[in-house]
């Protein structure tokens, strides 16, 4: 404190050998004055930082009893000496009779219009001098708009928008929200050509400057695309139980399941039952008779498009001649399932093919997983 107090007593000819020392001062962490108070020597300015609605105080010292003090923002009077010039309720004086005699300047709820120049000028006899304080007013980032919610169909172009405001201007940048969050150039605008279905989800925005914590929003875009199907399978069973048939398909929005056996629509009843699952559909059907078995077709549709699979539902010879037990959930867990490999894959889009790589082990748990998720 005592080498400001000396930068403020300097006359011109000291400057530079005052500035010297109290640049190497510097370097110790105790010299710096209270919190966001930074001097420029080599200016004769000081400058404080402050935050948009906190209270700002530019410190001044008289030196002595028998000096007078005056405010001034940039031209106009604050304060002389006692006396408030000002009609703003938010200035005020915080002064003190230390050895020092404060003089200091006291901003309740900064904003952005007070920052400038401010002098405290110090008239007495024998060295009359003028303090040079520089206030800048900071404001935190703040998104003021963003683009609402879309949906488009994959391919198509987007363009996402994100306004915010702050001082310094903040820096604006999106990320992907996904396990790999990609990041995108920084920018108030977010343009992707082609969208893929991969690119679905939520965009975040966040805009940033030195002044507090990000502020941050998110959009979320939803790509519609027609179905695919992805897998199609079979838990087979004998005579007299349940089989299943379960359709995989990938849709956005969320399809409609169809079953057809041949040329046949299905429908629910007579031992039929359909369970749609969002993304899938499993068609169960109870006591298992002769014609029962044969070439089943799922089709998948939304407003973009359809896709279908087909598969052939075969028999299996039971081992023994036991009873036939009617329980689906006994049967799914008792019997030897094989889950359709074997089968001939006629569907367009080729789903069951990769079901032939597995271990038979492997099929047992993928039946009683279709078992499982059905149940
Ligand atoms: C300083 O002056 C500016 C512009 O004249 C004014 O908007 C602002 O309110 C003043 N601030 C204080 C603390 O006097
Ligand atoms: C998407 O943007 C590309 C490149 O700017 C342009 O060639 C294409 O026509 C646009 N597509 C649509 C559907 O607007
Ligand atoms: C499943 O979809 C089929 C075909 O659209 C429909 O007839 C059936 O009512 C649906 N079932 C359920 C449980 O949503
Ligand atoms: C299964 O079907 C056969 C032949 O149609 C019938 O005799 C039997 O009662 C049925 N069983 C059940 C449990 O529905
Ligand atoms: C099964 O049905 C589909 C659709 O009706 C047909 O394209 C396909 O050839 C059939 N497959 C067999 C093996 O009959
Ligand atoms: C299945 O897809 C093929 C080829 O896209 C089409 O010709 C056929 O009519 C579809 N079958 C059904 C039952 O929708």
């Amino acid at each position: 404190m005592d080498t400001m107090i000396a930068v403020q007593d300097a006359s011109v000819s000291g400057q530079w050998f005052t500035a010297i020392i109290l640049s190497l001062c510097c370097f110790l962490p105790s010299c710096l004055p209270a919190g966001q108070t930074v001097d420029y020597p080599w200016l004769g300015m000081e400058r404080v930082v402050s935050r948009q609605g906190d209270t700002a105080l530019l410190r001044c010292y008289l030196l002595d009893g028998f000096s007078k003090g005056a405010w001034l923002n940039r031209s106009s009077i604050i304060f002389a000496g006692d006396d408030k010039w000002s009609v703003d309720p938010r200035v005020s004086i915080v002064s003190g009779v230390g050895d020092k005699h404060e003089y200091s300047l006291q901003i309740q709820k900064v904003d952005v219009t007070d920052d400038g120049q401010y002098t405290c000028s110090v008239q007495s006899e024998r060295n009359p001098r003028s303090k040079l304080i520089h206030l800048t007013v900071k404001v935190p980032p703040k998104i003021y708009d963003i683009s609402t919610d879309i949906t488009i169909n994959e391919g198509s172009n987007i363009s996402l928008i994100c306004m915010a405001s702050g001082k310094p201007d903040p820096t604006i940048s999106w990320r992907h929200i996904t396990p790999l969050a990609k990041k995108y150039e920084s920018g108030e605008y977010l343009m992707i050509n082609g969208i893929n279905r991969d690119q679905a989800g939520d965009y975040e925005c966040s805009a940033q400057n030195d002044i507090s914590y990000p502020d941050t929003k998110t959009v979320k875009v939803t790509v519609n695309f027609a179905p695919e199907i992805r897998e199609m399978k079979s838990a087979r069973e004998g005579r007299g139980r349940t089989a299943l048939l379960r359709c995989e398909a990938a849709a956005v929005p969320t399809p409609i399941f169809e079953w057809y056996k041949g040329d046949k629509k299905l429908t629910k009843g007579q031992g039929i039952e359909i369970k749609n699952l969002s993304s899938r559909s499993i068609l169960s059907m109870t006591n298992m008779t002769e014609d029962g078995y044969g070439n089943y077709t799922c089709v998948a549709a939304n407003k973009l498009g359809k896709a279908n699979a087909s598969m052939p539902l075969i028999p299996i010879i039971e081992p023994t001649t036991t009873s036939p037990v009617s329980s689906p959930d006994q049967s799914g867990l008792t019997s030897t399932p094989t889950v359709g490999p074997s089968a001939p894959n006629t569907a367009p889009y080729g789903t069951t093919g990769n079901a032939e790589v597995l271990s038979s082990c492997q099929y047992l748990v993928l039946a009683l997983t279709s078992f499982i998720s059905v149940y």
